[in-house]
């Protein structure tokens, strides 16, 4: 079976399980999930029933399809995988905040119409939840020891996520930021989450430690391809397509690797520089900086990257390859194929 064959199978117990995950147990608290369903896509904003754009499900695709490819059952793990969606989705809704996000996914963001007191609190509800999920393994009669493993990951994940957060923030205010600091801060903020959706998918599977490790070394890989192809989308992407605003990284100063590459450059890097030094930028200040950034080659170069990463994620696939059950295996491959390609 392939990836399009095996998707809407694993979507819809996912979604199942966030669904049951995600109703409120009161009528009092009524309004705190309804915060949280709106962000999903379930609700419009008269929070009434709709079906919004609702994300790529890109990490419980990922734990569904590694724990199948190891030899597990991936209904058994759905569980697991929604927890991961539940937690993106967290983040997302912090990140928003974080970034002064106005848009995600074509619609405002969660903080914008609630508030940020309330969106915030929404976040934490979301993030416990998201833990809450995995202790729904076990009534799936998976063994204790296992889900144990895997919340410890998972939390160890969660902190891993903030620092890389507490870095792409901090980052705004300098422009001495280095490559290195750039890869370790997106291991942080996305790599952590894959690499741990593909980790705990072999592990739910009772795989050896090995083909573990090697499930996270191609998640983490991964999820450097992703976040490589986000700065691009986030620079030079279409604004309908991605369902963000392609100026807020540049407006915010993000130091993504299109403008790294772009301060090092030996022709444009000091007036970039001299720009990212100076007061907050407006609107007016992107088009001068896409034309820098455009002069550098600075697209061409992180596209480059987001090859080598995935070459490298490949090549960790290919580790399991002999051990591994063929479909799901073929279709983890074609995922990594489709993400280094998108346009959302
Ligand atoms: C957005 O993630 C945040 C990043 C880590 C780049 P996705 O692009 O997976 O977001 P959705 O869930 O599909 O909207
Ligand atoms: C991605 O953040 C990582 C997390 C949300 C934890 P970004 O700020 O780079 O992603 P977008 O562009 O808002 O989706
Ligand atoms: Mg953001
Ligand atoms: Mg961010």
């Amino acid at each position: 079976m392939s990836l399009a064959e095996l998707i809407p199978s694993y979507l819809h117990w996912v979604e199942a399980e966030m669904r049951a995950l995600l109703t409120a147990p009161t009528a009092a608290s009524q309004g705190h999930y309804a915060i949280m369903q709106y962000h999903m896509g379930w609700l419009g904003p008269d929070l009434k029933p709709t079906q919004a754009p609702a994300g790529k499900r890109v990490r419980p695709l990922l734990c569904l399809l590694a724990c199948a490819a190891a030899g597990g059952d991936p209904g058994q793990a759905a569980p697991a995988a929604a927890g991961l969606e539940l937690l993106h989705n967290f983040s997302l809704l912090h990140d928003d905040i974080e970034d002064a996000s106005p848009t995600r996914r074509g619609r405002a963001t969660a903080w914008i119409l609630f508030g940020m007191p309330k969106a915030c609190n929404a976040g934490d509800g979301m993030f416990s939840l998201a833990h809450m999920a995995f202790y729904r393994l076990l009534d799936r009669g998976m063994r204790e020891e296992l889900v144990l493993a895997a919340l410890k990951r998972f939390s160890a994940m969660c902190v891993h996520l903030t620092e890389g957060q507490y870095l792409d923030m901090s980052f705004e205010q300098r422009t001495d930021v280095s490559v290195d600091e750039y890869f370790e801060m997106i291991a942080g903020k996305t790599g952590a989450l894959l690499a741990v959706a593909s980790e705990i998918g072999a592990l739910l599977a009772n795989a050896p430690a090995a083909t573990v490790a090697a499930y996270h070394r191609f998640g983490a890989a991964l999820g450097r391809a992703f976040q490589l192809r986000d700065d691009i989308l986030g620079i030079w992407g279409n604004e309908e397509v991605t369902g963000k605003s392609a100026a807020s990284d540049i407006l915010s100063k993000k130091k993504s690797l299109p403008v790294l590459y772009g301060l090092t450059d030996s022709r444009v890097g000091p007036e970039l520089r001299a720009r990212y030094a100076g007061p907050s930028f407006t609107a007016a200040d992107v088009p001068a900086v896409l034309a820098l950034l455009d002069i550098a080659g600075a697209r061409d170069y992180v596209q480059e990257q987001v090859r080598i990463a995935s070459a490298e994620a490949r090549r960790a696939l290919a580790e399991v390859a002999a051990t591994a059950v063929a479909a799901p295996h073929a279709a983890l491959a074609e995922l990594l194929d489709a993400l280094i390609e998108r346009e959302q």
